[in-house]
């Protein structure tokens, strides 16, 4: 990493070589995200079906996580229109207090050991509810096995939010076994196939003019990066605002439509050198309603003119999932080339892991 030279931010991207960068091959798990669709449907489908779900008819679906295991339950939360109970997503220490035995609760963590995680999967426990947990092994995974609760196991060996194909799909199949949606299989089939050729498009190997994750990666680097999205892309935007922040070491933040047009335009107004230091990227979705995009043009022009750059990324596909999918490869994609454009490595997260050692001890 160290003696990697950084491409300047003048140049043109080119046929990026990343791997001085990528010490762990995150590129190659960005494209990997269709196969992940695919076979963690099918293996967590295959995990679950041992088990008889909980309860007959959940009173309301509970998902517990942090981080890159939190944000595959929000992209699924926007995906199942058929869900006529309510689904929230806790990252916390407790579970809300409507959680009764007849709520479906979910703790998902990645290396399994996460203790806001592992305190909600004691929660439940506390509460009557017989959770599902899905991890790679660690004291959730534990917990399941002991506790006869079903385990959805996604493989080791990658940074929790590289895994995110296999989470969602996990958390899919666990509403579908609970009975709780309609078919789900050709969302996952749609969005696999849509990210697929989106991540060939979007290769180290394929130059500016053919690639649009490089150009946008360069207007935003340098700046802080505001994602906004609604509707379906609002987990969209979330997940691109960790992936900037996790892969490419930089400041981001998000916020959803249309609550920011009730606050954050106005933060725009006071301070324009402030406001030059912020690019905005808008994620659209060609399904919202007339109402919601007549508020995001709107906003794109008051907006252009006192950011550094406003920038429109719409999503590809027509079921949910491959809307949502669409836009959070793009993000995942930019993420890494703004990576490369820092001379930064994407995988380690010292931050993340510095501050649980301080916990620990
Ligand atoms: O991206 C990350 O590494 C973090 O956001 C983790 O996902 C988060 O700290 C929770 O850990 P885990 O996913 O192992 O539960």
């Amino acid at each position: 990493m160290a003696s990697a030279q950084r491409p300047s931010d003048a140049a043109d991207l080119g046929p990026v070589s990343v791997g001085e960068f990528d010490s762990e091959d995150h590129f190659a798990m960005a494209a990997s995200l269709a196969d992940q669709l695919e076979e963690g449907w099918k293996a967590a489908r295959d995990d679950l079906r041992a088990f008889k779900p909980p309860v007959d008819r959940p009173d309301g679906v509970v998902v517990c996580g942090m981080g890159g295991s939190a944000i595959g339950a929000d992209v699924v939360r926007v995906c199942m229109p058929g869900l006529t109970v309510p689904f929230e997503v806790v990252r916390a220490y407790d579970l809300p207090a409507w959680v009764s035995p007849r709520t479906l609760v979910v703790a998902v963590s990645y290396s399994g050991n996460t203790e806001e995680t592992l305190a909600c999967a004691d929660d439940a426990f506390g509460r009557g509810c017989r959770p599902v947990c899905v991890a790679t092994g660690g004291a959730l995974g534990a917990l399941a096995r002991k506790r006869d609760r079903p385990l959805v196991t996604v493989p080791p060996g990658m940074q929790p939010r590289a895994a995110l194909g296999y989470l969602a799909t996990s958390l899919a199949a666990t509403l579908d076994w609970a009975g709780l949606v309609g078919e789900f299989a050709p969302q996952v089939a749609e969005a696999a196939e849509i990210v697929r050729s989106m991540a060939a498009e979007l290769h180290p190997a394929v130059p500016d003019e053919a690639n649009p994750a490089k150009p946008l990666a360069r207007r935003l680097h340098g700046h802080v990066a505001l994602i906004y999205g609604a509707g379906v892309t609002a987990p969209a935007a979330r997940r691109w605002k960790g992936q900037i922040n996790e892969n490419g070491k930089a400041p981001a933040f998000f916020a959803e439509f249309p609550e920011l047009n009730h606050n954050e335009i106005v933060g725009w107004t006071g301070d324009p050198a402030l406001a030059r230091t912020m690019h905005v990227v808008l994620l659209v979705d060609p399904w919202a309603s007339e109402r919601i995009a007549r508020r995001i043009d709107y906003t794109a022009e008051h907006l252009s003119g006192r950011t550094a750059g406003v920038d429109v990324v719409t999503a590809a596909g027509e079921s949910p999932f491959a809307r949502v999918c669409s836009v959070i490869t793009m993000g995942d994609f930019v993420s890494l080339y703004l990576a490369v454009l820092s001379g930064v490595d994407p995988t380690p997260v010292a931050a993340i892991e510095e501050l649980k050692r301080h916990l620990r001890s």
